[in-house]
């Protein structure tokens, strides 16, 4: 078995574990964690302009806009696929 950690650097040399229930803020100005872009994205928001509209992520500073947008592209891009789709059939 092989446990992989994901950490994110909170400052040089210190780094934070991050799981799939931990949030972590994106965007600090107004407060918005990675799990509600991962949110929007599941509710049908697909840009950055919609998030922001949203969650208020990006509306102050901007400094965020990148990384909120990485992230609601990665989040677009991992749902779920139907089975049909990959020439698969439900048992
Ligand atoms: S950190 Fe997101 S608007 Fe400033």
């Amino acid at each position: 078995m092989t446990t992989i950690l994901v950490c994110f650097e909170i400052a040089p040399g210190r780094f934070w574990p991050v799981n799939a229930d931990t949030a972590v803020y994106v965007c600090i100005c107004n407060g918005v964690t990675d799990h509600q872009i991962r949110e929007a994205a599941s509710t049908g928001c697909t840009t950055v302009a919609e998030l922001t509209m949203r969650t208020g992520c990006g509306a102050t500073c901007g400094s965020c806009l990148d990384m909120a947008g990485d992230l609601l592209a990665k989040a677009l891009n991992t749902h779920d696929l139907p089975l049909p789709v990959l020439g698969l059939q439900a048992a």
